[in-house]
């Protein structure tokens, strides 16, 4: 059993993992006073409060960290370039320095967008990225800063879906909320990208924990799609009228930042070094049905402070 610390606890994929692996590992999780009653250990700390790493650090005393935390939304990411460069680039090269001289396994997550999308292919570790926006820049400095300060630690660079806290965080829950009452909404049609359900992402990442990966990898789906085809794999799966995803182009939207087109991300590295298959989106949108008829999302959401 092994002591894991988790930033960003309250997050889509760090509450999810915390939960998924509380009864294998010893977790513990950094909130900023979201959550409450958990079944794993809280330590309350905002990360960009000065000496915040080292003093988690000291307080949980980890074997393995795994940094979700982040200024994740890529809209307003734009609008406070600076507060996503401390968040998303300095912090965690903070965190990798200071989990390297305490001989601490460091994951930390980064995302596929940090490529532009104009590859007619599959990206693998080895292409050149060239992010868009300040989102994806500050993603990839932050990969940048940890594999110079640590060179031990790990990159991820993923892509997920699942129940959240606040039950809005991830594209299938767009979907469900939109099509469980009726509403139309749309499916960009010119956005392919693989996604992976979060417990999926949380075992993989415990696996490559257990094998002391390092260095850089795609940790996605095994299957592309187009957010379109996202949105009627969603509908089918929970009885909801298909029709009600409308096909639109992703440049008639009117999102702040822009978005690649081509999110596909080769897995052969990863798959390789962990000697199994990666799952693919069916699987994970029938682990995502299975989770809501459970009461996954409302069982979730009993650990919220109030
Ligand atoms: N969602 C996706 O599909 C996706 C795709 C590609 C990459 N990623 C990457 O995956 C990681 C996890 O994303 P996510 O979707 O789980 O993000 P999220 O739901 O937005 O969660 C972000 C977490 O970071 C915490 N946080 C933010 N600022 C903090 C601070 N100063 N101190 C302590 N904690 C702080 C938040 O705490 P509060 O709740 O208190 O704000 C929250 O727990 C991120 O690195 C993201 O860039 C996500």
């Amino acid at each position: 059993m092994k002591r894991i610390l988790v930033t960003g606890a309250s997050g889509l994929l760090g509450l999810n993992f915390c939960l998924a692996e509380t009864s294998h590992h010893s977790i513990v999780g950094v909130d900023r006073g979201k959550l409450s009653g958990t079944p794993f250990e809280l330590i309350q700390a905002d990360l960009l409060t000065p000496n915040a790493p080292d003093r988690v650090l000291e307080m949980a005393r980890p074997d393995a960290v795994i940094h979700t935390a982040a200024n994740a939304n890529v809209d307003a990411c734009e609008t406070d370039p600076q507060g996503a460069r401390r968040m998303n680039a300095e912090l965690p090269g903070e965190l990798a320095q200071a989990c390297a001289k305490k001989d601490i396994q460091f994951i930390h997550i980064s995302t596929d967008a940090v490529f532009d999308g104009t590859l007619q292919g599959v990206y693998t570790e080895n292409d050149i990225p060239n992010p868009l926006g300040v989102y994806a820049q500050t993603k990839l400095a932050g990969e940048q800063n940890v594999l110079s300060a640590n060179p031990r630690a790990m990159v991820a660079r993923v892509n997920f879906f699942g129940w959240s806290l606040p039950g809005t965080r991830s594209l299938s829950e767009f979907f469900f909320n939109k099509l469980s009452t009726g509403e139309q909404c749309n499916g960009f049609t010119d956005i392919f990208f693989c996604p992976l359900f979060v417990g999926d992402l949380a075992d993989t990442l415990l696996l490559m924990l257990d094998k002391n990966l390092s260095g850089l990898y795609h940790v996605i789906g095994s299957e592309a799609l187009s957010k379109y085809d996202f949105g009627q794999h969603i509908a089918r799966q929970f009885g909801f009228n298909p029709a009600l995803v409308i096909p639109r182009s992703v440049e008639d939207s009117g999102l702040k930042a822009r978005r690649s087109h081509n999110l596909r991300l080769s897995i052969n590295k990863l798959s390789t070094d962990l000697g199994s298959t990666i799952p693919n989106v069916s699987t994970g949108i029938e682990r995502f049905y299975t989770q809501a008829q459970q009461g996954y999302p409302q069982k979730m959401r009993s650990y919220q402070q109030v």
